[in-house]
Formats: structure tokens, sequence, C-alpha cells
């Protein structure tokens, strides 16, 4: 481990314990020393009361070689334009974290930490600026929901229409905020079908317990109401020099970027065999299945197979769906795409280690934590 690592972890331990605290410490201090800034963030700080902090302390301690994070930086600095954050606030921010962590950590804290912290987030503002900086899209584009259909309890698909374009790659997501409902919340959702000449992005959304911005996409959204969207990310798109069959492998409303990757595939593809395993609890989570069908119907290079995991009179496979797909293997030589939830990913990504599948055909989206 590095010197500037070793003293970031050892100071962090110091303060480890009443996270709590720094935290409410570390707002109280921005807000008090520049009141504006408070609109920047959601209204019921309670529920998310540590996301920033939590983020910055993960981020400084984990990108301690920011050149090999520069992408990622850069892409994070594009991204926070959406929450309005201006160059100058960075140095209140940063101020603020070291002053928190410092009033917390009792008599052993050091100049020396103090040193170490101030040094790694200015590496990690400065390449964030470079990149919002760099950016010519808009921090956000205003969209109208123009199609809103609930497929059962807990899920939706809907349509929305932005008002300016919205350019992206098939199999990318984006931020959205609710703006009606949930306002300065944002969350990232899978776009579910490819660029359009009409310019429109469909949604699948399940909404999850109390989950603030889910719940309010499922149950409250309507149509003509405006969300907003920041801009797209990710990568995992097709290689289009690929000449290797794939296999897709969702699970849930991680259908969503798979249906987007697909329906690129139905404008060029004569040559592939794609492989689709749609895997959820219950036949009634297999919420997309009539349109995978149509659409394997229409292409022959297409092939869809579904399971369910608590579902035994489901007449399709059972289990979870990476063991489904390791019973259809071998896989030799095939481009995987997989995404779901974190559990879901991470067995997924099991499987294919134990099926020696080379990690560089693998690309993957985890909808959520997965440790
Ligand atoms: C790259 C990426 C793409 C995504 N694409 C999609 C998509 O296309 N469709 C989609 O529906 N979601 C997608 N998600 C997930 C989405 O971003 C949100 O995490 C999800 O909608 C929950 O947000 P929320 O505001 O409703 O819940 P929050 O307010 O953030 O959480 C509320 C509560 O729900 C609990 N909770 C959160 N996640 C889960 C979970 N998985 N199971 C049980 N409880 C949970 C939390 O513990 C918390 O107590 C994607 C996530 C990522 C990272
Ligand atoms: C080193 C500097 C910074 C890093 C690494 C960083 C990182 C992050 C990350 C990763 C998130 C997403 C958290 C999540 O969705 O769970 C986030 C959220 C956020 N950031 Fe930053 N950030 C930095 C600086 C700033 C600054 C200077 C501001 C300006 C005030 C800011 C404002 C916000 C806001 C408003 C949110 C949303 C918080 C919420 O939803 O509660 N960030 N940050």
């Amino acid at each position: 481990m590095g010197d500037l690592a070793r003293l970031l972890k050892e100071s962090w331990t110091l303060v480890e314990e009443h996270q709590d605290k720094v935290a409410g410490y570390f707002y109280a201090r921005i807000f008090l020393s520049h009141p504006a800034l408070r609109d920047l963030f959601p209204v019921h700080m309670d529920v998310q009361r540590s996301r920033l902090l939590n983020a910055i302390v993960t981020a400084v301690q984990t990108l301690d070689d920011p050149e090999k994070f520069d992408e990622y930086l850069k892409a994070l600095g594009r991204d926070h334009k959406k929450f309005h954050v201006e160059p100058e606030h960075y140095e209140v921010v940063g101020g603020a974290l070291i002053e928190a962590m410092r009033a917390h950590a009792g008599e052993e804290w050091g100049v020396e930490y103090d040193q170490a912290w101030a040094d790694a987030y200015a590496v990690i503002a400065s390449r964030m600026i470079a990149g919002a900086d760099a950016d010519t899209n808009p921090p956000y584009w205003y969209a109208e929901v123009v199609a809103h259909e609930r497929r059962g309890r807990d899920l939706a698909v809907f349509t929305v229409q932005p008002m300016q374009q919205l350019e992206f790659r098939a199999g990318q997501y984006l931020s959205i905020e609710c703006t009606k409902y949930q306002p300065r919340l944002w969350r990232t959702y899978s776009m579910a079908n490819a660029p359009r000449r009409d310019n429109t992005l469909e949604f699948h959304v399940r909404s999850l317990g109390a989950g603030w911005v889910s719940s309010a996409l499922v149950r409250r959204l309507q149509v003509g109401d405006m969300i907003k969207l920041a801009a797209p990310m990710g990568t995992m798109n097709l290689d289009r020099r690929s000449t290797r069959d794939a296999v897709f492998i969702a699970g849930g409303t991680g259908l969503a970027p798979v249906k987007s990757l697909l329906e690129e595939l139905t404008r060029y593809n004569r040559t592939r065999w794609v492989h689709v395993f749609f895997g959820a609890k219950s036949r009634d989570d297999l919420y997309d299945l009539a349109d995978l069908n149509r659409l394997a119907a229409r292409y022959p290079w297409l092939s869809v197979v579904t399971a369910c995991s608590e579902d035994p009179t489901f007449p399709g496979e059972q289990g979870n769906i990476s063991d489904v797909v390791a019973r259809y293997g071998p896989w030799n030589n095939h481009d995987f795409f997989v995404s779901g939830s974190g559990p879901m990913v991470k067995s997924t990504l099991k499987t294919l280690a134990e099926m020696q599948v080379p990690s560089v055909r693998i690309k993957y989206d985890s909808f959520t934590d997965m440790n």
C-alpha cells in the first residue's frame, strides 16, 4: 500500500465509528457557510443523510490511483452537472469533509492526515471539474411521458419524449429525476430501446419496497408529466466487429438493456446466433415475455429461454437463471451480456467463470450492490 493510501485508511478508522455524527457536521458546515447549496440536495436528507459523504470517502479511498480512474472521474464530474454543481463548490465540500473528520477524530488526528485528504481530494476534484468543463451536453434534458403501462403491482413500462435530441448507445443507462413527485432525487435506469428516429426512450421500472424514485415512477407517474434525464452512461454495448454468437442473461427488469441491444441487432444482424435467458421469481415477473416471443418468432437467429426460481408449476425452466445458463452450455466462443440485481449478476459471473468464459467476453450492469 502506498503512503497516501495508508494515511487515508488509517485516519478514516479514527472516525469510522461516528459516521452519523461526521455526516451531520459535514452537511451543517456546508449549509451554514453556503446556505444556497442546500437547494442542490434532496428535500428529505434523513433518508440518505450520508450519500454524498459516503461517496466521497469511498472515492478518495479506493481511487488512490486517479490515473486508472480518469474516465470514471470525468464521467462523474459530467454527471454532477445535473445537481447544478459548480467548480467553486468543490473547495467548500472538500473543506467541510476534512473539518468534519478532524472534529470527530480525537487527539490522534495529525496534520499529515489533513494533508493526505486534501491532496487526494484535490486530484479527484480536478478531474471531475475537467470532465464537466469538457462536456458540451446540457446538464439534463426535460422529457414528457407519452405512454405509461402498469405490468402488475410493482412494475411499469413507460415511454418518454425528450424535448431536445438525446444521443445514446444501445445498452446504456441514465439518471432520472421524477421531478413532480420526488424532486432532486436521481436514480439510474437503463433504456429498453435502441436509438430511434423519433428520439423516444422506453424504460422498465420495478418498484422496490419503500424505494423513493422507483415507486414514484411506477405508481404516480402519468402521461403528460415531465421528468428530467441526465447524460447517458455505461459501456454494455455491442461490438459490431465481433462475429461471435451472443448470450444475453437478464433477471427481472435487467431485461431493459437486453431489449435495447436486441433492437439494435434486429437492424443489422444476419450471421450471429443470439440466445436470451430471462429469469424471475415467478411467471408474473416475466413482464415482457409476449414481446420477447414475438421477436423470437420474427428473427430466426434469436432463441429465448425463460426460468422461474420460485414458481414450481411454471412450464419453462426451473431454478436460478445462472444455473439454467450452465445447463444449456457449453458456451465456448460467445459474447456475454448480463444485467439484473447484484446477487443475480454475481452468481452469473461466478457460473461463467466456472465454465472458463474469459472475462473480456463478458459485459455486465448490476442494478444493486454486488457485495
Ligand atoms: C446501471 C444501473 C441500471 C439500472 N437500471 C434499472 C432499470 O432499468 N430498471 C429498474 O427498475 N431499476 C434499475 N436500476 C436500479 C435503480 O437505479 C434503483 O436502484 C432502484 O429503482 C431503487 O431506487 P429507489 O429510489 O426506488 O430506492 P431507494 O430509495 O434508493 O431505496 C429504498 C429502499 O429500498 C431498498 N432497496 C434498494 N434496492 C433494493 C433491492 N434490489 N431489493 C430490495 N430492497 C432494495 C433499500 O434498502 C432502501 O431501504 C439500475 C441501477 C443501476 C446501477
Ligand atoms: C471529490 C468530490 C466528489 C465526489 C467523489 C462525489 C461523488 C458523488 C457520488 C458517487 C454521488 C452519487 C451517490 C449515490 O448516488 O449514491 C454523489 C452525489 C451527490 N453529489 Fe457529489 N461528489 C463530489 C463532490 C461534490 C460537490 C462539490 C458537490 C456540490 C455541493 C456534490 C453534490 C452532490 C449531490 C447534491 C449529490 C446527490 C446527493 C443525494 O442524492 O443525496 N458532490 N457525489
